[in-house]
């Protein structure tokens, strides 16, 4: 850990914002670290309570936590609900991630707490990871990595190890924003044909930039050599891809999961992976994160990375201080640059 790091400390008792000039100095909590320029940032103009060093903080250590505080800076493994969003005073969750499905929105609107993310700063880095995926399921690296270092590599063979081509493949991408826009600029430069299905059609004039044409989910699948998702999880999307979706694409597909686990069912998936109704996946992203499906654990024919899509120096240092600064702007009166609940702010002028 660098020296830049905020020192991790036990959970305070929970501390008052200053009495005497309320506004001075307020106190935010920092659920997790974060990189550098965040803390620096967050430091010159709040008091920073540091929550200690754990994956997923209890709701009601988070709910302490939040007592006094004017502000939260949250990650995805932070379950932010009612209980906390209701602390007198908090005004501003500012999540490090472009998701917010960790934040109940409708609460914080309620209670009158805007919440905000990181949208922008990490759609080439993911939109990079997405690819690298689909080329390492759909050419088999990790297989070929596992097998030379296994010993069993005795020499070439004409048919080790096949997989399917990435160049003139039909790429379906499910999810046509940003980062799905993304997946398709670096597959147009692959000569891959572009399908994709989105609750919001793109302009015409998008869809001639990224050569993609707009389908209902089943022609999407049905069509496809490789599928990635690009969609947040919301209750549509929750288990978007279940047994049926996965009997309609092709044999010799490939689906990659960057988005969020939950829009897959990995029951599913691990069945369909098994009995080779799909090629191969790659997924990032899991149903129950950090646990994964013990039948996808047995599969050779999944790659499992673990939820570093946007994991770059440069990126998760941008999105640290992208969430700094939504937090800070937002605790000293001011429209968050990146607010997700508008209406918060308008009430409160
Ligand atoms: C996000 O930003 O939502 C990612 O899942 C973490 O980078």
């Amino acid at each position: 850990m660098s020296a830049d790091w905020p020192t991790l400390q036990p959970a305070t008792p929970p501390v008052p914002a200053p009495a005497a000039v309320p506004d001075a100095r307020p106190t935010v909590v920092l659920t997790h670290p974060i990189l550098e320029p965040g803390p620096t940032v967050l430091k010159e103009a709040c008091e920073l309570r540091i929550l200690p060093n754990q994956y997923r903080h209890p709701p009601e250590l988070l709910r302490k936590a939040a007592e006094g505080a004017r502000g939260m800076v949250t990650q995805l493994m932070d379950p932010i609900g009612d209980e906390i969003l209701s602390t007198p005073g908090l005004r501003v969750v500012a999540n490090v991630a472009v998701g917010y499905d960790n934040i109940d929105v409708v609460a914080a609107t309620k209670y009158g707490v805007m919440v905000c993310n990181t949208p922008g700063v990490l759609d080439d880095t993911t939109s990079d990871f997405a690819f690298a995926l689909l080329m390492a399921a759909g050419r088999r690296l990790l297989e070929g990595d596992r097998f030379v270092r296994s010993g069993a590599f005795k020499g070439w063979a004409i048919d080790m190890l096949l997989g399917h081509d990435l160049f003139g493949a039909t790429l379906g991408i499910v999810g046509f924003g940003r980062i799905g826009r993304g997946v398709a600029r670096r597959a147009r430069a692959f000569g891959m044909r572009i399908l994709y299905h989105d609750e919001q059609p793109a302009t015409p004039e998008v869809e001639a930039e990224f050569g993609a044409t707009l389908t209902d989910l089943y022609r999407l699948l049905s069509e496809s050599d490789f599928v990635s998702v690009h969609v947040p999880l919301t209750a549509t999307t929750r288990h978007l891809f279940s047994a049926a979706q996965f009997a309609t694409m092709k044999p010799t597909a490939v689906l990659v999961n960057t988005s969020r686990g939950p829009v897959v069912d990995e029951a599913a998936l691990a069945e369909a992976l098994r009995t080779h109704q799909i090629f191969a996946a790659g997924l990032d992203v899991y149903e129950n994160e950090p646990e994964v499906h013990p039948e996808l654990l047995k599969l050779d024919n999944v790659i499992l990375t673990p939820h570093i899509a946007s994991a770059s120096v440069r990126t998760r240092s941008r999105m640290s201080e992208m969430a700094a600064r939504n937090l800070i702007t937002g605790v000293r009166g001011g429209r968050p640059p990146n607010i997700v609940n508008p209406e918060v702010f308008n009430q409160q002028r």
